[in-house]
């Protein structure tokens, strides 16, 4: 098959580790007979730079052209970095959050698994971290509070911020059918997260969700606040399987999530909106810290590529193909810095990227 990915390599770390999932996309369609097209994007930081805004009609149009995107991560040091000086519509975040609106990617699939090998890198004791845990957190994109209306000015001489938290029964049922399809196809176990003791778009979200559950007898349906969630995930995270919640709740759960599992730098996600096309990113951010040394994890970067391989080329041999390349390299005893321990062989971010290249 020929496909064309749009690649937006991004800000930070992003460009060192999009070309490690370019280098694995590769060595799967010399294997399986594939020809992959990329096409290179700017967005975030290097879009200001380069055009004075983070995202122009350009790129949108680039992006809904090709078959799928392949992005790294945006944005920098808030405190040091001169983007965020601008007014905020201006600002990295802002054209990633007009991406995934233009392309209509309401739904955020971030899995978030324990690897065995990898039990020593989580920061849970041990009697929590032997179970091991395998989850995905279906969080909602394209509402809430991230699109509500927003605006800062004086009220009776007060300077006053508000946000609007909106969802409309629709977007509710959308992102609730997403993760009960997801469910059947794994432990058909869905927990859905919100504060329903407090709001009313989370007493209008349970309700949706429940009447959704109705159409999946075989899935067991759980309702949970989002802060006793937050304390479960570090309680006891094997209890998991889907959860589903919206957009500000799963930002914040997905970090936590992605941190028992040892590091931020393991977990890819996907944004997918109604039909095949998705945007394939790393659930961790653009680490401008260690930028340019070559020792971050390409690992989340490669995994997203296999997720795009699954979910927008329905090629699932190929992704299986990465999946287990990965694994056997974790298992082989080989770590970036971020998951180093005792008796690992730690190697650079483009060595990684070789060594699961070779192994796909
Ligand atoms: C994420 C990021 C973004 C978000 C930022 C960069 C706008 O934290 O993808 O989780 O909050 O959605
Ligand atoms: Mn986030």
């Amino acid at each position: 098959m020929t496909k064309n990915i749009a690649v937006i390599r991004g800000d930070g770390i992003g460009p060192e580790i999009v070309n490690e999932a370019i280098k694995v996309l590769d060595a799967v369609a010399k294997k399986f007979g594939h020809t992959f097209h990329y096409t290179d994007l700017l967005m975030g930081g290097c879009s200001i730079d380069a055009n004075g805004e983070p995202l122009t009609d350009e790129t949108i149009a680039a992006c809904k052209a090709s078959d799928a995107v392949l992005m790294g991560s945006i944005g920098g040091n808030t405190t040091t970095s001169p983007w965020y000086k601008l007014p905020a519509h201006l600002r990295p975040e802002a054209g990633l959050l007009k991406l995934r609106k233009s392309l209509g990617l309401f739904a955020n699939l971030r899995p978030s698994v324990l690897y065995p090998e990898l039990r020593g890198a989580c920061p849970l004791r041990e009697d929590i971290s032997e179970k091991g845990f395998d989850m995905l957190i279906m969080r909602e994109l394209t509402g809430g509070l991230y699109f509500g209306d927003r605006k800062t000015e004086p009220v009776d001489g007060v300077m006053t911020a508000i946000d609007t938290l909106k969802y409309d029964e629709n977007e509710i049922r959308r992102i609730a059918v997403k993760a009960f399809e997801v469910a059947m196809k794994r432990n058909k176990k869905v927990t859905s997260v919100d504060k329903a003791n407090v709001l009313d778009t989370s007493r209008l979200w349970r309700k949706i969700v429940t009447e959704v559950a109705a159409d999946y007898p075989e899935v067991t349906l759980e309702h949970a606040l989002v802060d006793s969630t937050a304390m479960q995930l570090v309680r006891n995270p094997s209890q998991f399987d889907v959860m589903v919640t919206e957009n500000m709740f799963g930002d914040i759960l997905s970090d936590e999530a992605a941190m028992v599992t040892g590091s931020l730098g393991m977990l890819p996600s996907a944004s997918l909106n109604e039909t095949k096309f998705g945007l394939y990113e790393p659930s961790g951010g653009s680490a401008p810290d260690i930028a340019g040394k070559n020792i971050a994890n390409p690992i989340a970067a490669i995994l997203s590529g296999a997720m795009m391989l699954r979910y927008s080329f329905d090629m699932n041999e190929e992704a299986d193909a990465v999946e287990n390349a990965v694994k056997k390299v974790l298992a082989e005893g080989f770590a970036t810095g971020d998951i180093m321990r005792d008796g690992c062989k730690q190697v650079l971010c483009d060595e990684m990227g070789s060594l699961i290249a070779e192994r796909v």
